[in-house]
């Protein structure tokens, strides 16, 4: 960790970073958005080696609305190598650069027919539905995290009073995380939605876990690309996730924007 932190402040600079912001698939317009530096994860010791489509792996340090930020431009997934730690290290170099805080987002699927393709929904809460987590071999009483205010109440009020200003539409929600890669069954949607789970995806949480386990308050904002399976006629596949994840890009865009001048 230590190394890659040592390049990032030889390339970016020693100015403390005050939020980190985890882009999800087809969600990684934003990094370009950020004034500073790009740095491939492949020159960071302990960064994940991220090989999905629609995935983006830089870090870029900069300025965006006046905030210095670090943006991950991907994530390294469990179902890509099976490692629900693999952000550690990359959440480790965060909270080390300074920061404060971290907004995940992903791509998901929605259980709530009155969040549509195209939407964003904040997450409230979430439902670790894989049973995996990334704290499994962590040998100090750390790893008994409290998760019961596990996404920032603080946090989620500037980030919906953010959406209000700018004219998008915020609904709170429970994600579901699913281990995939193969997308869900019908009945396991059905499932999920009894147990409370409003959009299932295939990440987030084992980065929720992370950061709380080092301290980092959390927020996550799903763009949803499609109704999970069963639940519409539509093909769910990468393919349509890619294809839908910019229209709530755009939104994404405007609500962190806004959400950043008042950090
Ligand atoms: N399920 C899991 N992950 C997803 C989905 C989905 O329906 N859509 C986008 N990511």
């Amino acid at each position: 960790m230590s190394k890659s932190v040592e390049v990032i402040r030889a390339r970016a600079g020693d100015a403390p970073v005050r939020l980190g912001l985890i882009l999800g698939s087809g969600l990684g317009h934003l990094a370009g958005a950020v004034q500073g530096v790009s740095i491939p994860y492949a020159d960071l010791p302990g960064f994940p080696h991220v090989a999905v489509s629609g995935h983006n792996p830089n870090l870029v340090v900069g300025d965006l609305e006046g905030v210095r930020v670090a943006v991950f431009g991907a994530r390294e997934h469990y179902y890509e190598n099976g490692n629900p730690a693999a952000m550690r290290v990359a959440l480790e170099c965060l909270k080390a650069l300074g920061a404060e805080a971290l907004i995940a987002t992903n791509a998901a699927g929605s259980m709530r027919p009155d969040i549509r393709p195209g939407d964003l929904m904040l997450l409230n809460d979430h439902i670790n539905f894989s049973g995996l987590n990334p704290l499994i071999g962590e040998k100090t009483d750390a790893r008994f995290v409290p998760m019961t205010t596990a996404h920032d109440a603080g946090l989620r009020a500037a980030l919906r009073a953010s959406a209000e200003a700018v004219g998008v539409a915020l609904p709170e929600g429970v994600y579901a995380w699913y281990s995939g890669p193969s997308f869900e069954t019908p009945a396991e949607i059905r499932a999920i939605k009894i147990l409370g789970g409003d959009a299932v995806g295939m990440s987030t949480v084992p980065e929720v876990i992370l950061a709380r386990f080092l301290g980092l308050r959390v927020a996550a904002i799903s763009s949803i690309t499609n109704m999970a399976a069963g639940m519409s006629d539509e093909q769910i596949s990468h393919e349509h996730t890619k294809a839908m994840a910019p229209f709530g890009a755009v939104k994404l865009e405007k609500v962190l924007r806004h959400f950043l001048r008042g950090f």
